[in-house]
């Protein structure tokens, strides 16, 4: 009895529940990036199909002594979901020729990236002084505060995409109200193309994508003391052109019932279920100005790869 109390149940567990009851079934986005789930996205910016990390970095490859000299001078660089920052030593780089030196704050929701941001900055930015911060953003963006100005905050690969438009806008709206004139967002945005390109991207050769999508179900398994057979899910990638989203579901196979056995509940499936686990969006260059204006931010300047597959947006308070 009294040891039951001991056993920490995690913090996102009530969503997981809620998730899980509702129809369609859902599971939180954020649930990804566990240690795993964090290296196994890693590999799939390695990926031939998934062209989003490549593309993005050609553009910063090309343009980042013009991105550093439109965004100002003695900058600190705050990176919203760094992960292990592996596109940003280009652009801190050429931030860095400009001033002395460069503050640079990468945040994110996973310990084990901030600190592999943190080692690779330091190695490869010997003008850095990087203070790693461990977020969730549904907290809020209070800890911006805390970080001197002028700040060029960085949001890139794409990552607003894992939000719905309004929450997109709460999201920038959120980053909007701890800035102040002479600050800058640097907005990264995959870009609307053609489905045999978008769905491939979610749905690799090497199933990648699928062991990806299934970590979440494995997470479940080792921290909520579930028994999903992972066997028994496939991963799904589809593009719905209405919402302009390429969405991962995972689907259960036959009919099941799954435990939760630390927060003492189950889960049935029929056959062909799905759990909606996440949705990408691609945006069009109308859509990124609109979400900007309606964030409270005015879009200054884009830059793009040579086939106009990705974008990256300078925008001001
Ligand atoms: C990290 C949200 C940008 O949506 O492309 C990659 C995550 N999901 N493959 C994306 C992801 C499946 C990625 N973002």
């Amino acid at each position: 009895m009294i040891a039951r109390e001991l056993i920490a149940v995690p913090q996102y567990a009530v969503d997981v529940e809620r998730g899980l009851s509702s129809s369609p079934k859902t599971l939180p986005t954020k649930l990804f990036y566990d240690a795993r789930g964090s290296e196994l996205f890693e590999a799939i910016t390695e990926l031939p199909e998934y062209y989003p990390t490549r593309t993005e970095l050609e553009i910063l490859r090309e343009y980042s002594a013009e991105i550093a000299r439109s965004a100002g001078t003695g900058l600190a660089v705050v990176e919203l979901g760094a992960g292990t920052a592996a596109k940003t030593c280009t652009l801190l780089k050429a931030v860095a020729a400009r001033q002395m030196r460069v503050d640079y704050v990468p945040v994110d929701i996973s310990r084990a990236a901030v600190r592999e941001a943190r080692d690779r900055v330091r190695a490869e930015v010997p003008q850095s002084f990087v203070r790693p911060m461990v977020v969730d953003f549904s907290n809020g963006f209070d800890f911006l505060s805390s970080i001197p100005g002028p700040r060029l905050v960085l949001y890139l690969g794409s990552s607003i995409g894992n939000f719905d438009p309004p929450a997109a806008i709460e999201m920038l709206e959120g980053v909007r109200n701890e800035l102040a004139p002479g600050d800058a967002l640097l907005l990264g945005t995959d870009l609307v193309k053609s489905p045999e390109i978008l769905v491939p991207a979610y749905d690799d050769a090497q199933g990648v994508t699928a062991e990806f999508n299934k970590n979440i179900l494995a997470r479940l398994n080792r921290e909520l003391d579930a028994n999903f057979d992972l066997d028994e899910f496939r991963h799904i990638a589809c593009w719905n052109a209405s919402a302009s989203r390429v969405e991962m579901h995972l689907e259960s196979v036959r009919v099941q019932t799954v435990d939760l056995k630390l927060v003492q509940s189950s889960v049935e499936f029929t056959a062909g279920e799905r759990i909606h686990t996440e949705n990408s969006y691609k945006y069009t260059i109308p859509m990124v100005n609109e979400m900007l204006s309606a964030s409270g931010f005015s879009l200054e300047k884009s830059w793009f790869d040579r086939k106009e597959w990705f974008a990256l947006h300078l925008a001001r308070v």
